[in-house]
Order: structure tokens, then C-alpha cells, then sequence
């Protein structure tokens, strides 16, 4: 007989209860109260227990920071906010001048928050009645992935509140710079930066694995269900710190007084810096040059109107709402060696210069490798081998070369193009700014179009990589896309060192299954000229749906029906058919043809539906009942082959106009565009009904 009785469910309680103590006050204080020994110690007495009494491990339990060791998925969540994005600028002057705006527009006195834009990975968490159901990624800002049980393990994130409510609160997951360093150092293949190491963790599949990064975050929004009265930003930030989140210490409030920013600070009870507009400039200066210093990335700064009325007169646009604003930094910069200079052939046969760089780290991302376009590009940085260089990231993305810091001292000449292809020795053309290589059955050309061809956005054929290609090609079975559909991968790579068994039969797979992409994948991946998924889809989705139908419009040289389409102009309409007019294009689609990949659009996600849109330009303002995110209402248009566009112009045919709707709905009075009510839309909507499949659908498209 037990000498004492215990109750497991008090114990865990208490346990659980000192655990979050302790972990608050290490996580999100920085103040540990206890040795790391003891708080293990507590823990593992914590998981004793739930083993246990499996049906007292609450979702809440501090034993969840831990992680397991199953493996988990991320399913597709679909936001129950929409998780829009911010508006850019570049300048302090656009910042100021927002600012001014935004007040003038609401003809009211204003406050602004400024915090920081942190680099990392952006996240929502949702909270059911004071719990946490869910944390998601942003995704496309609709659609995210349920990530929930790896951001468990984030110790500053509270598996409960303390209210009972539904919140869902937004942040950004970093991994501080410190971290990162020491972290990529033990890693078989560096991340660039903390951003990318931060968004590959939180998709490893072992939440265990996850336990082991230090990751953190920041939340900076929340959106509450239901009543509540919050007035501003900075009162909402409050409620989140004693709620248990983090947020970065470095905000600022800007008003028309230092006082009064730091009177409206007090009443929130709420850190921060207390400023007037006058100090702005200053601010953002101070900021940007502080930035290095800071323990973890940013790229900017958000400025977002204070008051919660206003934000609910501003708005939204499809993209970001109208009450923030993100300073973006400028582009980083950085000084390296231009080592070598080599040429790459593309696809079409277009030469392009690469510079091959010293490796340098610029805003967090290792450059080794840098485009330089063409020879005028060159010529216009006078650049040789071996010069120093000032290198940016433009708009934080693409590495450039921006000039010459220091000219080499070999006596190097300002390097120019071959005269021949490097690849196949064939004379270079020049055409227009750029140089190709005229020959299409060059290797390199060959290879370029290979890779496209099986890219993820065209067949998506991954288990084709380029070492499959390169093999194959030196073989000289490979000389045509097409012949990834005829190929006896068996005999031709069984002797082929790195290509076993296994991996042949997943090429086999992958190739077998590639078949049944659809016909806009197939006429993107033939490598027309500047074919791409856009002109592709606005060819099906104009009525052209096979390829006999486009080549008999290649056939005719019909430009017209082609520059008809919108958004096709004569050049693209030119390109078009000369591509397919090609001798060697014909025989590639003839064998591809053969192989039978889908040559006609067949299946079209959403029913038909009539084209009663057809010829109209929509515009669409407010917020809806039925279209939230507005859209739903957007797409409604487009099935029904109506153009939208963000403003009210001469072009505007009518306005969807929902409540709260400003300046577009005067404009539209005033140029006399059709207004319509939400009301009066969903009977236009409701008019229709879905056209049955065996219709000829190209007959119902307009080239008007
Ligand atoms: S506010 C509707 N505040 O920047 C609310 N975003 O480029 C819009 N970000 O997707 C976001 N720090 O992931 C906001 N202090 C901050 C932020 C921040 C970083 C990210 C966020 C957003 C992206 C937009």
C-alpha cells in the first residue's frame, strides 16, 4: 500500500507552474531564477508524470518547448486574417511625406509607431479561448503552413493567455546574428543567413530538432475576435507584453510633441522612445546607421498610424494596409575582388557574363557570383580582372556590381566578350544589346534548355537533376528536351558511375509522371523565346487552349489574333510565331507530341462559367460580407472575363463598392463609371451558372 497518496494532477499543475516562471523569466525577461540544473531537473520530473498519466499532458504543458521526435507535416491552413504585406519606400523625404498624407486624407492629428522590421520568418498564431490552437506561416498571405507544434518549442512564445480569448497575433520568428554564426559553423551546407537557417528550421520535421535552435520572436500585431476597445497600436502592444510575448524594445511614437507621445506612452504603460515629427528624420538616420550594432537582422523600419479609428477609415488595398508603411534600407553594400570573368550560354543562346567574385557577405547573404548582364554593362564600369568593386544587393535581392573601387594592378584591360561560344566554338551574333550563340545544338545551349525544360516551374521533373543531364549529355544521348521521352534510361546509365538502381527508376517515375502536366506547363517549358507562365496563361485563358490551335495561328503568321489578346503586344506576337515557326521547334513538338504530353488545356480548375464580364474594367473598394479577403470578388471578375485594375480611371467600366469606401467611389461619380453595391454584384454573380462541359469554350471568348 502506498504510505503516501499522491496527486499526480496538483504535481503536474505545480510543476508546470514553476516551469513557466522560469521559463518566462529566461526566455522573455533575460533574468533566470533558477540554474539550468534545477530547471532540468524539473522538467524531467514533469515528463515522468505525463508518461504516466498521458491524460493530464495539456497542450499548454512546458514539457511541449521540448519538442518530439515524431515526424511531423505541415498541412495547408487557409488565415482566418488576411496576412497582407507592407508598402515599400526607399527615402526618409517618402516616409515624411506618407505621414503628411495619411493625415491630411483623415483631416485629424495623428500618431505613428515606428518599430523595427525585423528579417525573419513570418509567422501568425492563433489562440482559441486564451489557448494555442495553431502557429502558421504567412504562406501567400492566405493560404499558410501549420507549423504549429515546432513553434511550440519557441520558449517566448505563451501556450496560453490569460484571457479566454480568440486573438490571432502576428510576428517574426529571427534567429539572433550571434546564434546563427555560431550555429552555421557546425552546418554540412552554411545557410546565408539567419533568415534562411530561421525558415529551414521551422521546417524540419522533428520538433525536437527544432528544441535545439534557439529561435525567438517578436510580435508587433494582433487582431482580436469580438469586442474589445482598444484606441490604439501601442495599448494593443501592451496587452501583448502582459499577455507574455515579446516585443522589441525598440519602438518609437511619434506626435506633434515629445510631451505628448510621452504622456500617451504612460497612459498604455509601455516603453519606448517619445518623439515629435520634427525628430523623424533624425530618427531614421540614427537608425539605419545603428543597425550593424543591433543583435539580430533588419531591413528597415515600419511606420504604422497609431490610432485604431483611423486604421479602420484607411483601409486595406489588396496588398497592405493603408495605415503602415515600410522604410526599407537602402541596398547593403560591400567591396570584393572580381576574380574572373566567365560567359554563360542560355537557353536561347543568349551570352551572359558572370563575374566570379571573391565571397563576401552583403546584408547577411554570401556573394560569390554576379551577373553582369551584357558588354555594355562592362564597358560602362570599365570593369577588367582583378579590380576591387563596390557590390550592392538591389532592392535586398539581387547581387549587382555597382563600380570600380580600385583598378588591378596587373594591367588588366577592360575585359570583353569572345568572339566565339565558349561551349561549341560557333562565331557570335550580336543582336541588340545582347549576344547569343546561333547555334541550337550547342551543349551549353542544350544544357540551359534541359534545366528549364525540367524546372520546377515547368515539367517539375526533380529527380532529372543536372548531373543527370551532364551525364547524358556526354554520352550524346541527350541532344533535345524531347528526347527525355524516348531515352532507355536502363541501358544508357546502368554503367554510368552515381547512377544506381534506385535513382534510375526514380528518373523513369518522374519522367512517366511529367506527362500529365498541363498544356500551359508544356508551352512554357518548349523554351519560346520569352514564352513564360504569363503569356502562356493568357493565351489558354483567352480560348487558345491547344497547341493545333496555336500552331495554326503561327501557320496564318496571324499577329492579329495574338496582339488582340490584352497585354500581348506585337513583339511578344512576333516572337511567338517565329518560335514556333521554327523548323527545329516543329520537330520537338511533333516528337513531344508523340510521347503524349497534354497538347490541350483540359482540366480548368473552376467550371467555365458564360464570360458575362467580358469587355468590363472593374475596379473594387470597401470591405464585403461575402468577399473577405476582397479577392474572392476580384477573382469572380476574372472567371467571368472581366479586367480589374487598383484605380479608378477613364478605363473603369464599374465599381464593386463595398462599405467604407473613399476616394474611389467619388472618382467613379464623377467620370460616371457604374456603381455597384455588393448586393447588386451577387445577383450578377448569381445570374450564372456554370456552363456545361461538352461547350466549345473558345467560341465564348472575346479578342476585343
Ligand atoms: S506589420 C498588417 N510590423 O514585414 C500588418 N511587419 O514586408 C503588416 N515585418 O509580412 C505587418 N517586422 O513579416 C509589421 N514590426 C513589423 C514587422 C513586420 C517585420 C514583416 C512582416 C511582413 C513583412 C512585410
Amino acid at each position: 500500500m502506498n504510505t503516501h497518496k499522491r496527486d499526480p494532477r496538483l504535481e503536474i499543475e505545480t510543476l508546470s507552474d514553476s516551469l513557466r516562471t522560469y521559463q518566462r523569466a529566461y526566455y522573455v525577461d533575460a533574468r533566470p531564477l533558477v540554474s539550468d540544473l534545477e530547471y532540468d531537473r524539473l522538467l524531467d520530473q514533469l515528463q515522468t508524470l505525463e508518461e504516466e498519466y498521458p491524460h493530464l499532458r495539456f497542450p499548454d504543458s512546458p514539457s511541449q518547448r521540448v519538442g518530439s521526435d515524431l515526424n511531423s507535416e505541415f498541412p495547408d491552413f487557409v488565415h482566418t486574417i488576411p496576412v497582407l504585406s507592407l508598402d515599400k519606400a526607399y527615402k526618409s523625404e517618402e516616409v515624411s511625406s506618407w505621414m503628411a498624407k495619411t493625415e491630411a486624407k483623415v483631416a485629424q492629428e495623428l500618431s505613428f509607431v515606428v518599430e523595427e522590421k525585423m528579417d525573419g520568418v513570418s509567422i501568425v498564431l492563433y489562440y482559441e479561448k486564451g489557448l494555442l490552437v495553431r502557429a502558421v506561416t504567412r504562406g501567400n498571405g492566405l493560404v499558410g503552413n501549420d507549423v504549429t507544434a515546432n513553434l511550440k518549442t519557441i520558449a517566448s512564445i505563451p501556450l496560453r493567455i490569460p484571457e479566454q480569448e480568440h486573438v490571432a497575433v502576428r510576428g517574426e520568428v529571427f534567429l539572433p546574428k550571434e546564434e546563427f554564426l555560431t550555429l552555421n559553423k557546425r552546418m554540412e551546407t552554411p545557410y546565408a543567413n539567419p533568415r534562411n537557417l530561421a525558415a529551414g528550421t521551422i521546417r524540419r520535421i522533428k520538433s525536437s530538432e527544432v528544441a535545439k535552435v534557439p529561435l525567438r520572436i517578436y510580435v508587433y500585431e494582433g487582431f482580436w475576435q469580438g469586442e474589445h476597445t482598444f484606441s490604439d497600436h501601442i495599448s494593443i502592444l501592451a496587452t501583448l507584453a502582459s499577455y507574455g510575448f515579446s516585443l522589441n524594445p525598440n519602438i518609437a511614437l511619434f506626435s506633434k510633441s515629445r510631451e505628448d507621445s510621452q504622456k500617451r506612452l504612460e497612459k498604455a504603460s509601455l516603453g519606448g522612445k517619445a518623439l515629435c515629427y520634427a525628430d523623424l528624420d533624425a530618427y531614421v538616420e540614427e537608425h539605419t546607421a545603428r543597425r550593424s550594432a543591433l543583435p539580430y537582422e533588419i531591413d528597415g523600419l515600419v511606420m504604422k498610424v497609431n490610432e485604431l479609428s483611423v486604421r479602420e477609415i484607411l483601409g486595406y488595398t489588396e496588398h497592405h494596409p493603408r495605415w503602415a508603411l515600410a522604410y526599407k534600407f537602402e541596398s547593403p553594400q560591400a567591396q570584393t575582388v572580381v576574380e574572373n570573368i566567365e560567359v554563360q550560354v542560355g537557353r536561347t543562346g543568349r551570352i551572359t557574363p558572370v563575374a566570379r567574385v571573391a565571397p563576401v557577405l552583403v546584408g547577411g547573404s554570401t556573394i560569390s557570383n554576379i551577373t553582369l548582364h551584357n558588354q555594355d554593362y562592362i564597358d560602362m564600369l570599365e570593369l577588367s580582372i582583378g579590380d576591387s568593386v563596390e557590390i550592392s544587393k538591389r532592392g535586398d535581392v539581387i547581387p549587382a556590381v555597382e563600380r570600380v573601387i580600385e583598378k588591378n594592378e596587373e594591367g588588366n584591360k577592360v575585359w570583353t566578350l569572345p568572339k566565339t561560344c565558349p561551349s561549341c566554338s560557333t562565331a557570335l551574333v550580336v543582336r541588340g544589346a545582347h549576344t547569343f550563340c546561333p547555334n541550337p545544338t550547342c551543349p551549353d545551349q542544350v544544357s540551359s534548355r534541359l534545366k528549364f525544360f525540367v524546372g520546377k516551374a515547368q515539367m517539375d521533373i526533380d529527380s532529372f537533376g543536372p548531373e543527370t543531364i551532364t551525364t547524358l549529355i556526354d554520352l550524346g544521348l541527350l541532344k533535345d528536351v524531347s528526347d527525355i521521352y524516348t531515352l532507355d534510361y536502363e541501358r544508357a546509365l546502368s554503367d554510368a558511375p552515381g547512377f544506381g538502381e534506385k535513382k534510375i527508376s526514380a528518373i523513369k517515375a518522374g519522367v512517366e509522371k511529367s506527362k500529365s502536366q498541363s498544356f500551359r506547363r508544356v508551352l512554357v517549358s518548349l523554351g519560346i523565346g520569352e514564352i513564360g507562365k504569363k503569356a502562356a496563361d493568357l493565351l489558354v485563358e483567352s480560348g487558345i487552349i491547344s497547341m493545333d490551335a496555336l500552331l495554326e495561328i503561327a501557320d496564318r503568321d496571324d499577329e492579329e489574333t495574338l496582339t488582340a489578346i490584352k497585354q500581348i503586344g506585337p513583339k511578344s506576337a512576333r516572337l511567338l510565331i517565329d518560335g514556333l515557326k521554327d523548323p527545329s521547334m516543329r520537330v520537338r513538338i511533333e516528337r513531344l507530341r508523340k510521347a503524349g504530353l497534354n497538347f490541350e488545356e483540359k482540366k480548368i480548375d473552376a467550371p467555365s462559367l458564360v464570360q458575362s464580364f467580358a469587355n468590363q474594367t472593374w475596379c473594387v473598394t470597401g470591405s464585403f460580407e461575402h468577399f473577405n479577403p476582397r479577392s474572392l470578388a476580384l477573382e469572380e471578375i476574372g472567371r467571368r472575363g472581366g479586367r480589374t485594375t487598383s484605380s479608378v480611371t477613364g478605363k473603369t467600366t464599374h465599381l464593386l463598392a463595398g462599405s467604407g469606401s473613399g476616394s474611389k467611389l467619388v472618382q467613379a461619380n464623377k467620370l460616371g463609371v457604374k456603381v455597384v453595391d455588393e448586393e447588386a454584384f451577387l445577383s450578377l454573380l448569381e445570374g450564372e451558372k456554370p456552363k456545361k462541359k461538352s461547350e466549345d469554350v473558345q467560341g465564348e471568348f472575346s479578342f476585343q
